[in-house]
């Protein structure tokens, strides 16, 4: 992420910043303006924010559980990952429109581009694991480059020299040569490679990554050029139990980190602590922590290096920590779990063609009834039901998860009699006969202000009791009593 704000010269985003006009400079042909771009991990939308208003000034949609965002260094185009179509969708930055879906070699996790703007590299997450490259002149996937285990994150190092891709499953980063795009040296840990942030010489050219691992509440340092091995691990601080969150930590204790633009301070975020944390560069001297939402999971810069800009996927906010004063200045609600986030550099001609969406609300209706039938009826189709701004509970829960749906039936088709009975005893097992609060399938995707639990990795579904959705549930956990 600190990769992409880095590309373009730091000075004329500052300048763009201060509102002041960036005429009579070359290879910029107007006025610039820098963007927070916020994906939404259960939702269908990205929200664009001014990082000088920090205000949503635009969204795009129609993409459900969007991963990883990219950004043309020219301001021309988003690139996101789509995990339900397994493609990369490209979105013209003037009208939002998706434009282009690139087919992947498999499930995608987070994406880079290359500072030329030429090439994005796609982490392909399923098994056996990959980097797709596309090209996005011909918006085409031209290279497929193997690696060992199923990737994450991809990365581009700040020079643009290498493509580093973290695995899970294959507890290992590999870095990948930019120019021939073949692999050049692969580097195993203990634990599955989350997040990574690179620090640079002053030539620009990598000297240590910062690596985030499964189940270790801090980072690892990586000598990048000489040795290519691991220096040590640094603990983030502790906080008193009671304050702790470790429900859904998604085996990522901490996760989200990056270097600032200035190269003076690492920043990393702790899901159990709903803090970020600040440490000096290059002495890793610890600075100090903000509170911010909770479950924060990836973090962004402006170009300033003033603030940091935090996605909390469990508040469905992004908080903005002013760098100096160590302090969580507002917190911007935005959509549902959102995850990763990136600095982009578009035309201001750009952010003022855009016009925020407003959501509207649908509403189904409800009837009493009991059991299997109504749940055949009535239940069930609110898990294919598509909700404004937020994934549908199918596409996340026919596969990976305990509350395991049957697959999705095809557009315009019901879950055949055998697929609804499985799905019963599934949905069954997620409830409390007579007791819809103390009910899991009631309470998660309930916002927390409504009485709902405090994070659902796959967002909050209802905003209040009152919703439709929530009572039909309501009457047929009731109605199973006897
Ligand atoms: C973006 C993906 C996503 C979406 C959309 C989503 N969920 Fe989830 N949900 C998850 C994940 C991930 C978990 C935690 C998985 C686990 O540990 O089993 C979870 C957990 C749950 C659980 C608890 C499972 C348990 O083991 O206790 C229930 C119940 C649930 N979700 C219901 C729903 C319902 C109902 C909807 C739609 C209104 C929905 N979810 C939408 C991803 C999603």
């Amino acid at each position: 992420m600190a990769a992409t704000t880095r590309r373009f010269p730091c000075h004329l985003l500052t300048l763009s910043l201060l509102g002041i006009v960036t005429l009579g400079l070359p290879t910029v042909a107007g006025a610039q303006k820098s963007i927070i771009v916020q994906t939404n991990a259960a939702g269908d939308n990205v929200h664009l924010i001014d990082p000088v208003s920090n205000t949503i000034v635009g969204e795009i949609s129609g993409i459900e559980v969007n991963h990883g965002a990219a950004a043309a260094p020219d301001g021309s185009r988003f690139y996101v990952s789509n995990e339900v179509d397994h493609t990369l969708d490209a979105v013209d930055a003037r009208t939002l429109d998706i434009t282009h879906k690139v087919p992947l070699s498999g499930r995608p996790n987070n994406v880079a581009i290359r500072g030329d703007g030429r090439r994005v590299y796609v982490a392909i997450v399923s098994s056996p694991g990959a980097v797709d490259v596309i090209d996005t002149v011909s918006m085409e996937r031209v290279k497929r480059i193997a690696t060992a285990g199923g990737v994450h994150n991809t990365f581009m190092t700040p020079d643009s020299k290498y493509v580093v891709a973290g695995s899970i499953a294959g507890r290992n980063l590999t870095v990948i040569d930019a120019e021939s795009e073949v692999a050049l040296w692969t580097l195993f840990f203990n634990a599955g490679v989350r997040p990574m942030s690179f620090e640079t010489h002053p030539d620009g050219s990598t000297k240590r990554i910062f690596v985030q691992l499964s189940n270790f509440h801090g980072f690892a340092v990586v000598n990048f050029d000489e040795r290519r091995e691991e220096l040590n691990r640094i603990e983030l601080p502790e906080i008193p139990e009671v304050e702790r969150h470790t429900e859904f930590l998604q085996g990522s204790p901490s996760h989200g980190q990056g270097v600032a633009p200035d190269g003076k301070t690492l920043w990393l975020c702790s899901k159990v602590n709903s803090h970020v944390y600040a440490y000096s560069l290059p002495d890793l001297k610890y600075l100090g922590g903000v509170h911010v939402g909770s479950h924060p999971d990836w973090l962004t810069f402006s170009p300033d290096s003033k603030y940091v800009y935090v996605a909390n996927a469990g508040s469905n906010s992004t908080s903005v920590v002013n760098v100096e004063t160590l302090k969580e200045v507002v917190q911007i609600p935005v959509g549902q779990v959102p995850k990763r986030v990136i600095t982009a550099v578009v035309p201001e001609a750009t952010v003022a063609g855009w016009k925020t969406a407003t959501a509207t609300s649908r509403a189904s209706t409800s009837r009493e009834a009991l059991d299997y039938e109504f749940f055949r009826e009535q239940v069930e189709p609110i898990f294919v039901h598509k909700r404004e701004g937020r994934a549908r509970c199918v596409v996340c829960h026919a596969t990976r998860t305990r509350f395991r749906l049957q697959a999705s039936p095809p557009e315009g088709a019901t879950w055949t009699a055998e697929q609804s009975r499985r799905n019963f005893e599934t949905a069954r097992r997620m409830v409390v006969p007579g007791d819809p609060l103390g009910s899991r399938l009631l309470q998660l995707p309930l916002a927390e202000e409504a009485g709902g639990n405090s994070f659902h990795p796959g967002g909050k579904h209802w905003t209040s009791q009152t919703d439709p959705e929530w009572q039909t549930i309501a009457s047929w956990i009731r109605g199973s009593r006897d």
